[in-house]
């Protein structure tokens, strides 16, 4: 079983660095951890430097112990206002400022959230966590309701010179707490049961940005992993058109393709998952509409192609272990129509 499908990637898509920014929030995150890292190397430095000037020059004379030079008392110094006002004006100072940068910082991470109005080019998702993969809702994009659910893979749109596309994410959880975590995009947030966090970020580079849950939250905790893939603006749109609509129905001369669909709608499957458009209408799983849209299976964890959409299918838990999708132990002709219907999910 490969498990390693991000080893396997371009280096772009396994690039988790929080030192290679693409977005104002973790640029400022990066800002941030230089200076904080630049002060404290300073105050490191003179620190040791200090120690090792006094160890060096104050380092005992040798010779006997009983010696006069080793048994007379060092100086006796007692207080110095000028040094004491140095070292309780120089830490205040240091504090004070990184009290400045660290609220400047904050502001930008945690931009206010604007209402949504048309020309602002901005996408709302509603994320849910979920042990152990991730619910996206898209809220609306400039300002357009869209409403449709998808799961695992966050479709965003790319800024260009014409405008900004930021994109403002609602982080609910479903049983435990998670976290969002996207190094290249913007800092952690987590989900948490019961109570609504809001981020934010935009950036003008397309391609695939990958990430990871970031608060332990089970078995699979490691394997929940993010993809957000920045699509230029027009193949955006096109995706987003293509998203909201329901699933491919069998063409009606297709009877193969029709008892493949007859057959996954009196399986179990549909009691967990929703298929737009036909009688499936779970909701503990992953929306499986446009299945075959996504490039992984198993939040990230494995490529979605044939042979591992089988092996998922046919026992989940040798895929993804401890997962909450039970093998059902599918007959072999059963097994084949639920991929084959699968399949069909473009
Ligand atoms: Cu979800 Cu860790």
């Amino acid at each position: 079983m490969d498990f390693v499908l991000l080893a396997n990637g371009p280096e772009s898509v396994r690039n988790l660095s929080i030192f290679d920014p693409a977005s104002p929030p973790a640029e400022a995150i990066r800002s941030l951890s230089f200076l904080v890292a630049g002060i404290a190397a300073f105050i490191f430095i003179v620190v040791e430097g200090v120690l090792f000037y006094a160890v060096a020059k104050f380092r005992s004379p040798g010779g006997d112990r009983n010696s006069a030079v080793r048994q007379a008392e060092p100086p006796q110094v007692y207080g110095s206002k000028a040094i004491e006002i140095a070292w309780t004006a120089a830490p205040a100072l240091i504090v004070f400022i990184l009290v400045l940068v660290v609220t400047r910082t904050l502001w930008e991470v945690e931009r206010t959230r604007p209402e949504p109005k048309a020309g602002d080019h901005a996408l709302y998702v509603t994320v849910i966590g979920h042990q152990w993969w991730w619910e996206y809702v898209y809220e609306s994009y400039d300002d357009r309701r869209l409403g449709f659910v998808t799961a695992n893979e966050l479709h965003v749109p790319a800024s260009d010179k014409k405008s900004d596309r930021p994109v403002y994410l609602t982080l609910k959880s479903a049983d435990v707490c998670h976290s969002f975590w996207v190094p290249r995009l913007a800092g952690k947030t987590d989900l948490i049961p019961g109570h609504t966090n809001e981020m934010w970020f935009q950036t003008d580079k397309p391609g695939t940005f990958v990430g990871q849950c970031a608060e332990y939250c089970g078995t699979q905790h490691a394997n929940m992993l993010l993809r957000v893939v920045v699509d230029e603006p027009d193949e955006f749109e096109r995706w987003l058109k293509h998203e909201a609509e329901p699933a491919a129905e069998p063409a009606a001369g297709d009877a193969a393709a029709r008892d493949a669909k007859a057959a996954f709608m009196q399986q179990s499957c549909v009691k967990c998952h929703r298929v737009r458009g036909t009688t499936a209408y779970g909701k503990f799983g992953p929306d499986l509409t446009h299945l075959m849209s996504r490039q992984t299976l198993a939040a990230g964890v494995v490529a979605n192609d044939a042979e591992r959409l089988r092996q998922w299918v046919a026992d989940p838990q040798q895929v993804k272990p401890g997962c909450l999708m039970p093998a059902f132990k599918l007959e072999p002709s059963e097994l084949e129509s639920v991929i084959k219907y699968l399949a069909t999910l473009r």
